[in-house]
């Protein structure tokens, strides 16, 4: 189970976000708004280099003329940057028109909803009295809650909550219900007084729904907003192959928001409704994808590991054969122990998926269902296609080996906002430090990669006379064009350097009266705290160095 101090923690780490500004509640003075979240100065800055990173690793920086560790052959990488709003048929064909829902229960007394698979509940029983008694609380909260429920219910007072004969413990209300060992009318709503308010539960399809243009009304103007960013690459598959000198293997990549209207957005950024993916779809010989697929699924685990998550929080989860579509050879969850989860908990960062040729013909032919084995085009009771494809040849032609085939793809598909998150809470470390006077003080610091790192490194004159400003500022601007970097004059240097700790600021340059006679500063290093003399006319390649 998840212990107290990592809820404790998390609850520390949010209100850090806060407080120095990386995350803020959207619309906040309003009151807030569920599932939305607003980056601040840090924040921005913090996901934009770890898009940049993203960016840089899998396609600008890619060398395609190396076989990389891992892959079976040299590939090509480039990018895409589609709309959100996109042809309402393209959902169609993907299957989110029909498929993309979750089943979310209503509860008539409290008003409330909830996401059916989150709810959990167990029978209590007090003088011949009976109840399953559910919670939406999650990880250590869950079985407090009901306890706290249940001594409500039959109104009892705290030292008489022992009295409550349990029947087992926490288990899922849907597979109860499922199994019979619950129903509805013995149900007490995770809100309500009585049993008996939830309602049965229904499908509700999690994407959101707009109208295009002004005269907006009938069904011809419905649109969604995508709840990925992977279909805006299916569908310029041709564009691209048409318009570049893209030869399969190639990767197309894109970074953008997605919305998801999730029933119960929770655990701060973790499940918002608007977020932001970095998804690649990577076009292979069907014959090769098993390979592809390994190496992307090894490739992007290594990822998170050369950016600093500790390894023994994270975890690479296969899914069991059984979980798998049968066209495809593999998917993998990369998955990170976050605070808010309990303990032997992960929750996902990044899917790699071996996904056939499935998005491609879906786009050609029509919306696919599996029927003995197959993928077929999915027909309505008129025989024709439910949800008709583009009509468009989507096969690749090998003009070498002269073969024409459908290309397989690999989808390695993150969340910006989760792995920002994930890098946030990894980061996060409470220690002590010797203060000016070398007594002990506790400090809160954030040891991101310094390629995360909003700011990279703070420049700090002692005090503000005999001249240490302008040397200071003479080696700000030396380094702004290089790196984010800041200068802060204000209050004592030992405060400073907390500002900058908490802010995961690598390196601090402090400009002294040393400085003024041999034009040397003292280089600090965040995390091991040694001090260093470095020539003033040496720092900007260090530092470069460093980061690179
Ligand atoms: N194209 C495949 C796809 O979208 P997914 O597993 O639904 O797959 C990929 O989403 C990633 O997007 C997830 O691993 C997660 O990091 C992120 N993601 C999905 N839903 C999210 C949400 N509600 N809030 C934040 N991130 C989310």
């Amino acid at each position: 189970m998840q212990n107290q101090n990592d809820q404790s923690r998390m609850d520390r780490i949010v209100s850090l976000a806060k407080r120095r500004g990386f995350i803020f509640q959207s619309s906040e003075i309003y009151g807030g708004l569920n599932g939305f979240w607003d980056y601040g100065p840090l924040g921005v800055a913090l996901k934009r280099n770890l898009k940049d990173a993203w960016w840089h690793d899998m396609v600008a920086g890619h060398d395609e003329l190396a076989t990389l560790t891992g892959a079976p052959s040299p590939y090509e990488m480039t990018g895409l940057d589609c709309t959100i709003i996109m042809h309402p048929q393209v959902w169609k064909c993907s299957g989110h028109f029909d498929l993309f829902h979750d089943w979310m229960i209503d509860c008539r007394e409290s008003k409330r909803r909830y996401r059916y698979d989150h709810l959990h509940g167990r029978w209590a029983a007090h003088r011949g009295k009976k109840v399953f008694v559910t919670t939406d609380a999650s990880g250590d909260e869950a079985a407090p809650a009901t306890v706290a429920r249940a001594q409500k219910f039959f109104g009892l007072r705290a030292k008489q909550v022992d009295e409550i004969e349990w029947g087992g413990g926490l288990e899922s209300l849907q597979q109860a219900i499922a199994a019979g060992s619950a129903t509805l009318a013995d149900t007490l709503g995770p809100d309500a007084a009585a049993p008996g308010s939830l309602t049965e539960p229904r499908e509700f399809n999690l994407m959101f729904e707009t109208r295009i243009g002004a005269l907006a009304g009938d069904d011809e103007d419905r649109a969604f907003l995508r709840p990925e960013t992977a279909q805006g690459i299916f569908v310029n598959f041709k564009n691209v192959l048409d318009t570049s000198r893209v030869r399969v293997p190639f990767g197309i990549a894109q970074v953008g928001k997605s919305f998801r209207n999730e029933i119960t957005p929770r655990n701060f950024t973790f499940r918002s409704r608007e977020f932001e993916q970095m998804e690649i779809e990577f076009f292979c010989k069907p014959a090769d994808s098993a390979a592809w697929y390994r190496y992307w699924r090894d490739r992007r685990w290594k990822w998170y590991l050369d950016l600093g998550l500790t390894a023994g929080r994270l975890q690479l989860r296969e899914h069991a054969a059984d979980e798998l579509s049968h066209y495809s050879v593999g998917t993998a969850d990369i998955e990170y122990a976050f605070p808010f989860l309990a303990a032997g908990e992960f929750g996902e960062l990044e899917g790699i998926a071996h996904r056939g040729d499935f998005d491609l013909r879906s786009h050609m032919e029509g919306k696919l269902v599996r029927k003995d084995g197959e993928l077929v085009v999915e027909t309505g009771p008129d025989g024709k296609p439910r949800h008709k494809g583009s009509g468009k040849d989507l096969s690749y032609f090998d003009d070498i080996t002269r073969e024409r085939f459908v290309p397989h793809v690999i989808e390695p598909s993150a969340g910006a906002d989760r792995a920002t998150l994930a890098f946030l809470c990894d980061a996060y470390h409470e220690d002590e430090v010797p203060d000016e006077d070398g007594k002990p003080r506790s400090r809160t610091v954030l040891k991101l990669h310094p390629r995360l790192a909003p700011i990279k490194a703070a420049i700090l004159p002692l005090v503000k006379k005999d001249g240490m400003q302008e040397v200071a500022i003479d080696l700000y601007r030396a380094l702004k064009p290089h790196m984010a970097c800041q200068y802060d004059e204000k209050g004592s240097v030992g405060r400073r350097y907390a500002r900058q700790d908490e802010a995961g600021t690598p390196w601090c340059l402090t400009v002294d009266g040393q400085s003024l006679a041999d034009r040397t500063v003292t280089l600090r290093d965040r995390d091991s705290l040694v001090q260093q003399r470095v020539a003033i006319d040496e720092v900007v390649d260090l530092l470069r160095d460093k980061l690179s």
